[in-house]
């Protein structure tokens, strides 16, 4: 798939669940975020139909986020499902890491490659305030998890806070060269207004360059994480909703009022 702007499109993210077991300060209000019914929610059959058709028009790599997708059950067999298409040559997955424990092994035996794990700070205090509530220790438990299972390389997210986390930033960095974690810096967005960076050390917010499209956990792909458009497979059929996203995707992103973090996995 080529869009208008010869950029191929060859990477879906899909949020596989709007739940989350923490509530961080970038990404949902205190309360949380109205949810969606469970009919809205994909299917793992209808994702893995999304990942064959996508697969068929050019799809090599497919990145699972949330909310957060390991609280969605038995995530390994959509894992596994995905694997078996063929043309994907690369799962990944971007988790808070707090169930890796248990579900790293499963995940790498389904066929995942490799995780991005949020790490904001190594201050537990800290890590309890921007979470809003989560515990550091189970992430670190998690990122040995991840590494002992060989979902390799362990890449970490360090979202930069205004004013929260910019002293965390070297003990994080340290942590990561001890533990062989590629660290990987995002600045806070805001989908409202548009502003957004290049992800340092990553390719995301860079508009030239951009190879990817996203599946929501009710069903739209949305061709830009910074403009309104989204089409649903339900109303279009899964290529057809693939050709207006691709057709339509703009050639860079500005600003939306319609999406939520909690929806679309950063
Ligand atoms: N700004 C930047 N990144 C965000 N994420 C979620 N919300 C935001 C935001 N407002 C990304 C982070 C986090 C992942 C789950 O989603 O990278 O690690
Ligand atoms: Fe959950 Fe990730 Fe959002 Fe934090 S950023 S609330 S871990 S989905």
């Amino acid at each position: 798939m080529y869009d208008r702007f010869n950029r191929r499109i060859s990477y879906l993210r899909i949020s596989v669940t709007d739940r989350c077991n923490f509530r961080c300060v970038y990404c949902m209000p205190a309360e949380g975020v109205p949810l969606k019914s469970h009919a809205e929610i994909l299917t793992f059959s209808e994702m893995a139909e999304v990942v064959r058709v996508g697969a068929a028009m050019g799809l090599k790599k497919i990145r699972l986020t949330g909310g957060e997708p390991l609280v969605r059950k038995d995530l390994p067999v959509l894992v596994k499902m995905i694997a078996e298409v063929d043309g994907i040559e690369e799962i990944a997955l971007t988790t808070n890491g707090v169930f890796l424990p248990k579900l790293a092994k499963p995940l790498k035996e389904a066929g995942l490659n490799r995780v991005n794990i949020s790490l904001d700070t190594l201050n537990p205090e800290k890590f309890r305030k921007i979470t809003r509530g989560g515990n550091v220790v189970d992430v670190l438990k998690g990122i040995d998890a991840a590494t002992d299972a060989g979902l390799l390389p362990v890449k970490i997210n360090f979202v930069r806070i205004p004013g929260e986390n910019g002293e965390d930033e070297k003990a994080v960095r340290e942590f990561c060269e001890q533990k062989n974690l590629q660290l990987r810096f995002i600045r806070q967005m805001n989908l409202k207004t548009g502003e957004f960076d290049a992800v340092e050390g990553g390719y995301g917010g860079i508009c030239e360059i951009c190879n990817r499209l996203r599946l929501t956990a009710d069903g739209y792909i949305v061709p830009c994480l910074h403009s309104g458009l989204r089409f649903n497979i339900r109303e279009h059929g899964i290529e057809e909703a693939f050709r207006k996203a691709v057709e339509f995707k703009p050639e860079k992103g500005t600003g939306t009022e319609s999406h939520e973090f909690s929806n679309i996995g950063g």
